[in-house]
């Protein structure tokens, strides 16, 4: 039987961690800060970020939450990242995406102080991190070493596959298991033969974006699956291409009618040795360390 990696319960150990730091800041005088930036009205977007300013309420961390309408235009959100950058109390800037499509992004996230940005969106920290510099790391990518480590699963020498090469998970994924001497591939939708390779992984972290795009048979058992995805699957049909006959999936699609499922099909998690379940693994742990990351931006600011 493969070992289910309760991301719940890592999650829940990180935030004690975090809530005690902020404990002995607080004796310091210190309340870490963080500013979440909720452009429009995205549903999951409003459900992430209110996750985000509950949990710094939970840990005796200060949060702002700042609610531009989304004709909001670029120049309008530079100044009010240039304020949050000023501002003493803020620690860590958090701007959720995606933003709307007359914002841009990228010069956005190039202008938040490196030194705020807990979500290691900034190219000094993707470059830091490369250059094996302490870096504010991205927080999913962060999570997954987390569960990793946590569950006593090494990573030094294993050959660890990341499927997926987005600036947010893929690619910084891949810096962090080198990092810990992880023998890293990297395979993208432009990959050849992507099977013969996913087998090879004694890690296999699928962040690609498609509902259980990992079949059983990319798998080598034994495996430790990673999975990041998180998709949406709103028709019977969807629903039986991967839960057909699982009673429990079948009660959570009777009442929302809709289900998650991750990148992997659940019937490769059955020939692993261990994997993240979707819900319940790798998500639970992005917020925990987004926690930590505006604690660790806290006491950085100040030379601590
Ligand atoms: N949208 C989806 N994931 C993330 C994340 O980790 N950070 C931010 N800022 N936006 C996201």
């Amino acid at each position: 039987m493969p070992r289910i990696l309760d991301g719940a319960a890592i999650a829940v150990a990180i935030k004690q961690e975090v809530a005690a730091e902020v404990k002995l800041l607080a004796a310091q005088g210190i309340t870490p800060g963080l500013a979440a930036v909720l452009v429009g009205n995205v549903p999951a977007s409003e459900i992430y970020v209110r996750s985000k300013v509950q949990a710094c309420a939970e840990l005796g961390i200060y949060s702002d939450l700042i609610t531009p309408s989304d004709d909001i235009t670029t120049e309008a959100m530079l100044d009010l990242i240039a304020t949050l950058n000023s501002r003493n109390e803020i620690d860590g800037i958090l701007v959720q995406l995606p933003l709307p499509r007359q914002v841009d992004a990228k010069v956005l996230l190039d202008a938040v102080s490196p030194f705020k940005d807990v979500d290691g969106f900034h190219p000094v920290n993707a470059g830091r991190l490369q250059a094996g510099r302490p870096a504010l790391a991205p927080c999913t990518p962060a999570g997954v070493i987390e569960i990793l480590r946590r569950s006593e699963i090494s990573i030094a020498g294993q050959h660890a596959v990341v499927v997926g090469r987005s600036d947010i998970v893929g690619k910084p994924a891949a810096m962090l298991l080198l990092n810990q001497n992880a023998t890293v591939t990297i395979c993208h939708s432009k990959t050849r033969n992507l099977a013969e390779i996913t087998r090879q992984a004694d890690i296999l972290v699928a962040a690609i974006g498609r509902p259980g795009f990992i079949t059983p048979e990319m798998v080598k058992p034994g495996a430790t699956l990673i999975d990041v995805g998180i998709n949406r699957l709103n028709t019977r049909e969807e629903f039986d291409r991967f839960f057909l006959g699982n009673a429990k999936r079948e009660a959570a699609f009777a009442k929302r009618g809709s289900v998650i499922v991750g990148d992997i099909d659940p019937k490769a998690f059955e020939l692993s040795g261990a994997y993240t379940p979707v819900p319940g693994g790798v998500g639970l742990l992005t917020i925990a360390m987004l926690m930590a990351n505006t604690v660790r931006a806290a006491k950085m600011r100040r030379g601590l």
